[in-house]
């Protein structure tokens, strides 16, 4: 009888912010925000398994456009807890994707967040949730949530967060853009759109914080805001089609994922999301339209 190689398998979720507000640029390029993350049962698993050095698989949708080096948000996560423990990061990691790839859903940090978990319980390192939250912030604005899950507000540059209560299960449906948006583009798109205004601090809806903290989809539906939303539009103006053609569907909402393309569609129920989500893949508006219910768990050993 052989025994297979040791391999821990952690799940992932994706994020839709319900409430992104952001600021005027810092001098390090970052940007203030009020970032209202929620965990969407949509899901990559990240494999660890030992190996006589670094190297990443990846397989799904859009993994034609994920980096198999050291430049990968995994891979550099593994490193970064290499490092902390005094050990080289020998590790395949293979990744399993389903978040949509340079989505704005978070899929990147989540293979990260994923990447530090399975690391660590491949190596038996018992790192603290501390370290884990502080490698997090390192490699990202959103990674610290993809590991917690759930629903937070993210001050700093999204990296501080507060858990938030959510009183209920929350429908949405995500339509998949063909192609992905780069986060630092839509930022900078947002600079553009927002030169020689006054840009006010970004601060949390506490009726959206309500809205979750009760579990009301229709009071959700009213307080959702995404600054980048205008500045995602700008630069991909095709997204207003897919919003509208969700609304006529029936969605409660439709706003924009973050900083896009993905567009999001809060429902009031499974069957809507389905109906939602079928009208939009007739409507010809994106490549693919998934339903998934919110909150999710943050990274999980499976
Ligand atoms: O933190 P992360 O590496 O995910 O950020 C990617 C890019 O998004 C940054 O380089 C920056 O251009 C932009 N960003 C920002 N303000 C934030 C978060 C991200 O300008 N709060």
């Amino acid at each position: 009888m052989t025994t297979a190689a040791p391999s821990v398998t952690v799940r992932v979720p994706a994020k839709v912010n319900v409430q992104l507000a952001v600021g005027g640029v810092r001098p390090d390029g970052f940007h203030p925000l009020a970032n209202v993350f929620l965990a969407v049962g949509l899901y990559d698993e990240v494999t660890a398994a030992p190996a006589p050095e670094l190297r990443i698989t990846c397989t799904g949708p859009g993994a034609d456009q994920v980096p198999l080096d050291r430049t990968n948000l995994a891979a550099r996560a593994a490193i970064a807890l290499a490092e902390l423990h005094g050990l080289a990061p020998d590790v395949h990691l293979h990744i399993a994707k389903d978040i949509p790839v340079a989505g704005g859903m978070a899929g990147g940090s989540a293979d990260a967040a994923g990447a530090l978990l399975a690391c660590d319980a491949l190596w038996g390192t018992a790192t603290t949730t501390d370290q884990l939250l502080a490698i997090c912030a390192e490699l990202g604005s959103d990674v610290p949530f993809s590991l917690v899950g759930g629903a937070a507000l993210g001050v700093g540059r999204g990296e501080q967060l507060t858990p938030l209560a959510v009183g209920g299960e929350f429908h949405w449906v995500f339509a998949v853009a063909d192609g992905g948006l780069s986060t630092p583009a839509v930022y900078g798109e947002f600079d553009r759109l927002t030169a020689g205004l006054e840009v006010p601090e970004p601060e949390a809806s506490e009726t959206l914080i309500a809205a979750l903290r009760t579990g009301d989809a229709t009071a959700l539906a009213a307080a959702l805001t995404n600054d980048l939303q205008a500045a995602a539009l700008s630069l991909r103006p095709s997204l207003a089609a897919a919003l509208a053609a969700g609304t006529d569907a029936g969605a409660l909402a439709a706003l924009v994922s973050g900083s896009g393309p993905t567009t999001a569609y809060l429902v009031k129920d499974a069957e809507a999301a389905q109906r939602v989500a079928d009208a939009l893949l007739a409507s010809g508006t994106c490549a693919a339209a998934r339903p998934a219910v919110a909150p999710a768990p943050g990274a999980t050993v499976l």
